[in-house]
């Protein structure tokens, strides 16, 4: 199978690409988290993409094609793959469709998940990551066991830096008005499905294993 997991910053497509990829063996391609990786390495698409990140704003489409384009063509992609925070614009969606259509993979389905803004905020504000495994918490709705610290690997727990109020309001008003078209243009190529991203994790899922029945 090969999703596309649209939705504004908050919406669960890392946690809900998470538990598609470990329940359905796809590969999860999050942008978010190879350029967060680029930024702890301290390379230099770390360098530019962190001046972006840091200011809630998107890196330019050229640069996240490219490392999109590679990790679509590494091998584990041909089982299948959910790709979480890409495409963000039309032009990366373009993209997209010219990288699968080089490679020979087809677009299933682009699953867009709406969730209201005050939970948006909610849910981003109270996230807590662990710098080490990458595992994520919220403060109220997940939380780890013992506060501040990761359950699966005991390192300290942090706050990203885009997760402060401010940065949010910024990263779903550039969500609006970058990635809104988005929905018009899968919708006319027949692939887009909306699901409705309230609740728990559980029931959320639910509504994304039916909608994949
Ligand atoms: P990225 O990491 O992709 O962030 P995002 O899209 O803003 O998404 P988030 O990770 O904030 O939210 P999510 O929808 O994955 O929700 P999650 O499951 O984590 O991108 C970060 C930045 O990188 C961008 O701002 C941009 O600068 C850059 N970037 C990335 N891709 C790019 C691209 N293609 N082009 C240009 N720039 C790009 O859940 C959020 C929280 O809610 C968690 O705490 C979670 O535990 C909790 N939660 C999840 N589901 C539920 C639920 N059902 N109920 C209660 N809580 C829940």
């Amino acid at each position: 199978m090969h999703l596309v997991l649209l939705g504004p910053p908050g919406a669960g497509k890392g946690t809900q690409a998470a538990l598609l990829s470990r329940d359905l063996g796809l590969a999860h391609i999050s942008t978010g988290d190879m350029l967060r990786g680029a930024v702890q390495e301290g390379t230099d698409l770390g360098l530019l993409a962190r001046e972006y990140m840091d200011q809630g704003n998107l890196v330019p489409d050229d640069v996240v094609i490219g490392i999109t384009k590679e990790r679509l063509e590494a091998p584990d992609v041909q089982t299948g793959f959910v790709l979480d925070g890409f495409p963000r614009t039309v032009k990366q969606a373009e993209a997209l469709d010219e990288i699968l259509e080089d490679i020979g993979l087809p677009l299933d389905l682009v699953i867009n998940i709406k969730v209201p803004q005050s939970e948006l905020i909610r849910r981003m504000t109270g996230r807590r990551v662990c710098p080490k495994c990458g595992e994520s918490y919220h403060l109220v709705f997940n939380p780890p066991r013992s506060l501040g610290t990761c359950d699966q690997c005991g390192h300290d727990l942090h706050q990203r830096d885009d997760d402060k109020e401010t940065t949010v309001r910024q990263r779903l008003e550039v969500y609006e008005r970058e990635s809104g078209p988005l929905t018009d243009y899968y919708s006319d190529k027949g692939v887009l499905v909306s699901v409705d991203g309230t609740g728990t994790v559980e029931q959320v899922a639910d509504r994304l294993k039916l909608t994949l029945k």
